[in-house]
C-alpha cells in the first residue's frame, strides 16, 4: 500500500519524505488555508520535493471553471493530480482531464456508486472518506471493501485512495482490505510506530543496561 501524506506543511512532508515514507501528497482547500500559503506556490514546492503524485484541488463548482482551474494546476508540475469533487461537474472535469493525460483524484466519495462513476469517468484515484463516514456512525472501512470488490470484479484501474484517515488502526485495516493508497496526516503515520509493549520492553532493557553498566560507545 502506498502512503500519501495529507498535509500542506512543507516541514512535515520533508521529515517523512527523507525517511522514504512518502509516495505522494494530498492537499485540499482546508489544508491549504491552514498552511497560510498561496496554493500555487506551496503546491509547486511540494511537487519539487516529492517524486509521487501531489493532489491539488479545484475550488470552482461549475465544470467549465473547474476545467480551467484543473488545467492551470496541471501546469505546475508533471506529478500533479488534479483533485475534483464527486459531483456531476467534477465527473465531467475528470473525464476531460483524464483524456488529456492529466492524473485526476476524485474526492469526497461516500458511496460505492460514486466510486463506480469515478472509475467510468477515468479517475486515476478515488478518495473514499473513512473518518467522515465513521463520524456519522457508518462503517468507512466497509466502503473501502465494497469499492475493492467492485473494481476487482470489472478490472477498473482507478486506484483506491483511502482518505480521511484518523487512526493508525485505519492504516492497517486499509492495507488488509487492499486499498492501493492511504493518505493520512503526519501524526497518524508516526503513530503507526507506537506500541505499549515496545515501550514496556524498552524500559525493561534500559533498567538492565543501567544495572549492568552496559556500554557500546
Ligand atoms: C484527503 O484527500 C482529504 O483531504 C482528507 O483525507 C480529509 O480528511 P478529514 O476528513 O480528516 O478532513
Amino acid at each position: 500500500m502506498k502512503f500519501f501524506v495529507d498535509t500542506a506543511e512543507i516541514d512535515q512532508i520533508k521529515e517523512l519524505n527523507d525517511l522514504g515514507m512518502v509516495d505522494g501528497v494530498t492537499t485540499n482547500p482546508s489544508l491549504i488555508a491552514k498552511s497560510g500559503r498561496d496554493i500555487l506556490e506551496v503546491t509547486k514546492e511540494i511537487c519539487d520535493m516529492v517524486d509521487g503524485p501531489v493532489s491539488a484541488e479545484v475550488v470552482a463548482l461549475d465544470a467549465e471553471t473547474m476545467l480551467a482551474e484543473g488545467r492551470k494546476l496541471a501546469k505546475i508540475a508533471d506529478n500533479i493530480a488534479v483533485k475534483v469533487p464527486l459531483t456531476w461537474a467534477g465527473l465531467q472535469t475528470c473525464k476531460t482531464l483524464s483524456d488529456e493525460g492529466t492524473m485526476v483524484n476524485v474526492t469526497l466519495c461516500f458511496s460505492a456508486n460514486q466510486a463506480l462513476l469515478a472509475a467510468k469517468a477515468g479517475a486515476t484515484f478515488i478518495s473514499p472518506f473513512i473518518g467522515r463516514l465513521d463520524d456519522i456512525n457508518t462503517d468507512g472501512l466497509e466502503l473501502i471493501d465494497d469499492i475493492r470488490t467492485i473494481y476487482d470484479n470489472y478490472g477498473f484501474e482507478t486506484q483506491i485512495l483511502a482518505a480521511s484517515i484518523r487512526s493508525a488502526n485505519h492504516m492497517s485495516e486499509c492495507a488488509k482490505i487492499g486499498a492501493d493508497v492511504a493518505t493520512a496526516p503526519p501524526n497518524v503515520i508516526k503513530a503507526m510506530a507506537n506500541h505499549v509493549l515496545t515501550d514496556k520492553g524498552l524500559a525493561g532493557f534500559m533498567a538492565d543496561v543501567e544495572k549492568a553498566g552496559i556500554k557500546i560507545l
